[in-house]
C-alpha cells in the first residue's frame, strides 16, 4: 500500500496542475489567466460576500466610485445575465437630500414596452443631427446615445482599446480615441470620435507642433466622423500629463508620433490657440479642411470661458458643433488627489451652468450636448438627458464591462484584469473579442433601460424627457423640480420642435412593442 500513499498527493498535485492550465488557457476571465488558482479565491469570496458583508464590512451602496449594486447591474448587463434586483430598493431614498425621482405618467404618448428584459435590444439615435445646424460636410445623426467616452491607447491596454471598438462597432455606437492617438486597436470596425489634446498625439510634426496634414490623412484612412479638442477633463482640470519613458513601447511611440522609450509629456494648454476667439477660429479651420463636425470637450469651473465662447459663437456665427461637458466626478488613469477629489463641478451643477449659459442665448437647439461623469447608469443618464444632453459618453462602466473589477490600480501599471497597463502578461489576459461582446450588451442594456424610463414618463425618446420629470428630493418631507433647481426656463433641455418631430417620426418607424389587453364593450376611450 505505499503506492497509495503517493499516488495521493501526486493525483492532488496533477488537479492542482490541470486546474491551473485550465485557468491560463480559458479566455473568459482575465482575472483566471493572469492569476491561475489565486484569482478563484477572488471568485469563491465574492460568491460568499453578500452573506458575510450583511455583518461585516460595507453595504450595497456605500463602495465608491462604483456601488456594489452599481457594478453589479454592469456586469450582469454585460453578461446578458438577469439584472435586476429583489425585494425592492436598499438605497437610503427618504433620507439623501439630492436623490433624484423620476416621474412616470398614468397616460402617456407612448406606449411601454412589454419585453423589459436583459437581451431586448432597441434603436436609440441621437435626437439631433451632428454638424448639421452649422453646415458640415459630413454631418450625421449618431446611430447611438450611448457612446463610449475617450480613454487612450497608452492608460488602456491594447486589447481593452480593441475590445471597446470592437464592442462599439457591434453595438452601433462611437467611439472616442481619448488624447494617445489613432493605434492599430482602434481599427476593428468601431466608428471613432478622434480627440485631439494639447500634445497633438498621430497629428504632430517632429517638433510636437499640430500637423494638418497628418490629421487629414488619419482621418482619410479611419472611419473618424468627428473632431473633439480637449480642453480638460474633469478628474484633473488644467494638468498635462506624463507617460514614463518605461511605458514607451513602439507601439505607443508609433501611434503618437513620439520617440520610444524617452518620457512622453503632455502641456497643460493647447499651442494652436490661446482664447476663445483663436478656439473658433482653429475649430472652423478644422471643419473646412476635413469636412467633419468639430467639438470641445471640457470641465467646468469659472464660468467666464462660457460667457465669452457663447458670446461670440453669437456676434460671429463661428462655433463648435457639440460640447462634451465632463463632471468632476470623472475618471481618469492616474491623477492628484486633489484634483480628482476637488478641482472642477459635479456634473449635474458644471453642466447645467453650460446648458443655461447656450440657452440664454438661444445657441443650444444648434449644438450636441454629450455629457459624461458617472452616466453609465440609466438613473444618472436619465437626469442627463432631462438637464438637456443629447448622447452620454461612458468611461469605467464600459471598462467595468469589460472585466476591470475597480481595484483602483490603474496609476501602477498593475492592473490585474488587464485593462488599464502597458505590461504584456496581464494585458495577455484580457481576450479582445469576448470582451467586446460583453461591452456589447452593455451599452445595448443601458439604450434598454433608458427607453423603457423614456415611455414610462410618456415620451417616445429619452431626449423628450425635459426637467418637469424629474424632482430632487430634500430629505424626506421636501423635492423641488429639476427646473426649478437649476432655474431651467420653460423649453431648456429638449431639442427644437423641428429635431423632436423627426426623432418621433424616427421612434415611430420601429414595430410597437407594448400596448394593452383588447378593451371590453363598456371601456370609454
Ligand atoms: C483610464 C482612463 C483614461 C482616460 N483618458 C482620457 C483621455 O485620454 N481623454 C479624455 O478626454 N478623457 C479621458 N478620461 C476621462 C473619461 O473619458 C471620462 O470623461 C470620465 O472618466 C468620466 O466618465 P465615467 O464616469 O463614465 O468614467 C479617461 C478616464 C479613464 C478612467
Ligand atoms: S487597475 Fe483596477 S480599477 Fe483600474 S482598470 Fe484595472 S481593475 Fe479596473
Amino acid at each position: 500500500m505505499r503506492w497509495a500513499r503517493h499516488a495521493v498527493p501526486a493525483a492532488a498535485v496533477a488537479a492542482v496542475a490541470a486546474l491551473a492550465a485550465r485557468d491560463l488557457l480559458q479566455r473568459e476571465h482575465a482575472l483566471l489567466r493572469n492569476f491561475p488558482l489565486l484569482g478563484r479565491v477572488r471568485y469563491l469570496l465574492e460568491s460568499v460576500g453578500p452573506e458575510l458583508r450583511q455583518y461585516i464590512v460595507a453595504g450595497n451602496d456605500e463602495e465608491r466610485p462604483f456601488t456594489r449594486d452599481q457594478r453589479r447591474w454592469v456586469y450582469a448587463s454585460a453578461k446578458q445575465q438577469n439584472n435586476y434586483f429583489g425585494f425592492g430598493t436598499d438605497n437610503d431614498i427618504e433620507f439623501t437630500p439630492g436623490y433624484p425621482i423620476i416621474k412616470h405618467r398614468t397616460f402617456g404618448r407612448a406606449v411601454p414596452p412589454s419585453a423589459p428584459t436583459v437581451g431586448h435590444e432597441v434603436r436609440l439615435p441621437c435626437a439631433k443631427v451632428l454638424g448639421a445646424p452649422r453646415g458640415r460636410a459630413r454631418a450625421f445623426r449618431p446611430e447611438s446615445v450611448v457612446t463610449i467616452s475617450g480613454m487612450s491607447f497608452g492608460s488602456l491596454s491594447g486589447p481593452a482599446v480593441e475590445a471597446l471598438n470592437r464592442g462599439a462597432a457591434l453595438a452601433g455606437c462611437l467611439h472616442n480615441t481619448g488624447e494617445g492617438g489613432l493605434s492599430p486597436y482602434h481599427r476593428h470596425g468601431g466608428e471613432l470620435v478622434f480627440q485631439l489634446g494639447t500634445a497633438y498625439f498621430g497629428c504632430r510634426d517632429d517638433r510636437g507642433r499640430f500637423d494638418l496634414a497628418r490629421l487629414k490623412d488619419l482621418v482619410a484612412e479611419a472611419p473618424v466622423r468627428a473632431l473633439e479638442i480637449k480642453l480638460s477633463q474633469g478628474a484633473k482640470p488644467s494638468l498635462g500629463g506624463l507617460l514614463p519613458a518605461a511605458k514607451v513601447s513602439a507601439e505607443i511611440a508609433a501611434t503618437r508620433g513620439i520617440p520610444v522609450g524617452r518620457d512622453c509629456v503632455s502641456p497643460s494648454r493647447h499651442a494652436e490657440f490661446s482664447d476663445c476667439d483663436s478656439l473658433l477660429d482653429w475649430v472652423e479651420l478644422l471643419a473646412a479642411e476635413t469636412g467633419l463636425p468639430v467639438g470641445i470637450k471640457s470641465a467646468v469651473g469659472d464660468l467666464d470661458f462660457w460667457t465669452e465662447l457663447t458670446d461670440l459663437m453669437r456676434d460671429t456665427g463661428r462655433g463648435v458643433d457639440f460640447v462634451t461637458v465632463d463632471g468632476g466626478e470623472g475618471g481618469t488613469g492616474a491623477a492628484p488627489l486633489i484634483f480628482s477629489d476637488s478641482v472642477s463641478l459635479p456634473f449635474q451643477q458644471g453642466f447645467s451652468r453650460v446648458y443655461s449659459t447656450f440657452a440664454e442665448r438661444d445657441l443650444h437647439e444648434q449644438v450636441v450636448f454629450v455629457g459624461s461623469g458617472k452616466l453609465g447608469l440609466p438613473d444618472n443618464a436619465t437626469v442627463a438627458f432631462a438637464l438637456g444632453c443629447d448622447l452620454v459618453a461612458v468611461g469605467r462602466e464600459a471598462m467595468l464591462a469589460i472585466g476591470c473589477i475597480q481595484a483602483q490600480k490603474c496609476h501602477a501599471d498593475t492592473c490585474p484584469t488587464g485593462v488599464a497597463t502597458q505590461n504584456a502578461w496581464l494585458a495577455r489576459g484580457l481576450d479582445p473579442r469576448s470582451k467586446a461582446v460583453r461591452a456589447a450588451h452593455y451599452v445595448k442594456t443601458l439604450r434598454r433601460d433608458l427607453m423603457k424610463v423614456a415611455e414610462a414618463c410618456g415620451v417616445e425618446h429619452p431626449g423628450l424627457i425635459d426637467a418637469d420629470a424629474v424632482e430632487i428630493l430634500g430629505g424626506r418631507t421636501t423635492s423641488t423640480p429639476l427646473r426649478e433647481v437649476y432655474g431651467y426656463r420653460p423649453g431648456w433641455g429638449l431639442p427644437s420642435a423641428a429635431d423632436r418631430a423627426a426623432i418621433v417620426d424616427l421612434m415611430s418607424l420601429e414595430a410597437p412593442q407594448g400596448g394593452s389587453a383588447t378593451p371590453s364593450p363598456t371601456a370609454r376611450r
